[in-house]
């Protein structure tokens, strides 16, 4: 009866083109300020090498099960991850409750944009920096120097992260289906060839090997219990699982395209470029004497070093953050498609009524991570600055705790026959692999971590 019920459904928005579009358009989710802005800033804070390995085991041990089980419940619920998470714990289990992860998942995506968007605003006052030809030949100080003032200048911040939020919910209004499609062919592959023109660089510097060896060498030692929560919600944000956005996009999957190959593809693709952005930013740390363990300001701070001192320096910088911001613009559009499919889906709302009442919500909550980075960066309370405490509760808390539901759904909750009719209706090899992670090692990993962070194990 359950795949009946499932055949039966349609997406209420669409569907992608082909599992190419699928692909881009995932891609497009996981690939952002993740990659390139947090994961070397954690890497960085959390000593390097332990911290990367553990958090390349958690991606590939807990994100990628969770991804597909997040796509697969999303193709059957084809609804909001509400609604999906209500449709299919019903059909399951005759019971509703199950709507609380979906619930969880578009208050998490509330929270992370309100802060996302503030980064991704710095990226665009970074484009504007470069091409101001500020950073030629700059040394540390000066680069620190105007990072300092951007943050510092509220004004600047809030404005621009009015301007990034003005233009996500303009493509949430137009439907994310149009033009993300050819908005994510172009710019990753570009992204990708700016950071390897950067990496040539850095093996320049003179201090290649020194960051090779401190993102690779693991010093289990310095691996504190908070790094092991610090890698554990990387692996979720970097991937997007954990809130609904993967699922939200598995609803506009269409029926034959294979689940698990598209998964694989998009956690490899998003592995490389956020080592990749670790191998250019890390020896540019050490050949200028940086402290790696500076935190989110990390990458605004290496590379305009680098930018300064290459030929070209300044077409290079234009471009790079100008692609950093549409791979910020391209996740946070998924960010906001949960909560605006819910709103239309559940309160009838038009897409543009839901998209501006989410984006409107989002842009006000955001100015708290604008003053938390300027005027009240002195405020602090249980984790830190507001931006520290909503990136701890979202990353660290949030995501991990929708994980968890989430694959105890697909692997225990699900009947195998649902579970394998989306995945892999030969139930192979492959099947068994996800059905064994998505039961066993990524729940129990998981919550050994949380336990772990609260102190009870
Ligand atoms: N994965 C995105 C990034 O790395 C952020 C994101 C998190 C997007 C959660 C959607 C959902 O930048």
């Amino acid at each position: 009866m359950n795949e009946r019920a499932a055949e039966r459904r349609r997406s209420l928005h669409g569907e992608w083109t082909s599992r190419l579009a699928f692909i881009l358009a995932l891609a497009g989710s996981a690939v952002g300020l993740g990659n390139i802005w947090r994961f070397p800033y954690l890497a960085g804070e959390n000593g390097g090498g332990a911290f990367v390995l553990v958090y390349l085991l958690f991606v590939f041990g807990i994100g990628l099960p969770i991804m597909m089980a997040e796509v697969l419940i999303g193709r059957r619920g084809r609804r909001n991850p509400v609604t999906t998470m209500q449709l299919l714990g019903e059909e399951e289990t005759g019971k509703s409750g199950w709507r609380v992860v979906g619930g969880l998942g578009v208050v998490t995506g509330f929270l992370i944009l309100s802060f996302y968007s503030v980064i991704a605003g710095w990226t665009i006052a970074y484009v504007f920096e470069s091409a101001s030809g500020a950073f030629r030949n700059a040394g540390a100080d000066t680069v620190a120097g105007i990072f300092q003032s951007l943050v510092g200048n509220e004004l600047a911040t809030g404005g621009l992260h009015t301007l990034f939020m003005a233009l996500t919910i303009g493509v949430v209004v137009l439907g994310v289906e149009q033009g993300l499609e050819r908005a994510v062919r172009i710019m990753m592959p570009a992204l990708i060839a700016l950071l390897l023109v950067l990496l040539g660089y850095s093996m320049t510097t003179g201090s290649f090997i020194e960051g090779l060896v401190f993102l690779f060498e693991p010093r289990f030692d310095e691996l504190s219990g908070a790094a092991v929560l610090d890698a554990l919600g990387q692996a979720f944000f970097t991937l997007s699982v954990g809130m609904g956005a993967v699922m939200t996009y598995g609803a506009y999957l269409p029926e034959n395209e294979s689940i698990p190959r598209s998964c694989l593809a998009v956690v490899s693709l998003d592995t490389s470029v956020a080592l990749l952005a670790g191998l250019v930013i890390f020896p540019i740390v050490f050949a200028n004497g940086l402290d790696p363990a500076s935190g989110p300001g990390l990458v605004f701070q290496s590379l305009p070093l680098a930018f300064g001192q290459m030929p070209g320096g300044v077409i290079v910088a234009v471009l790079f953050f100008v692609l950093l911001m549409f791979a910020a613009w391209t996740s946070a559009i998924s960010l906001m498609e949960p909560a605006v499919a819910y709103f239309m889906e559940t309160r009838g709302f038009t897409r543009p009524k839901a998209a501006l009442l989410v984006g409107t919500t989002i842009w006000l909550l955001g100015f708290l991570t604008v003053m938390s980075f300027g005027a009240w960066s002195d405020v602090t309370f249980w984790n830190g600055t507001w931006f520290d405490n909503i990136d701890y509760l979202s990353n660290n808390v949030f995501l991990p705790l929708g994980g968890l539901a989430i694959v105890v759904f697909a692997g225990w909750i699900m009947a195998r026959n649902s579970t394998a009719d989306e995945l892999d209706p030969a139930a192979g090899r492959g099947y068994r692999f996800w059905r064994w992670a998505a039961r066993y090692v990524a729940p129990v990993a998981v919550a050994l971590v949380l336990l772990n962070a609260v102190g009870i194990f």
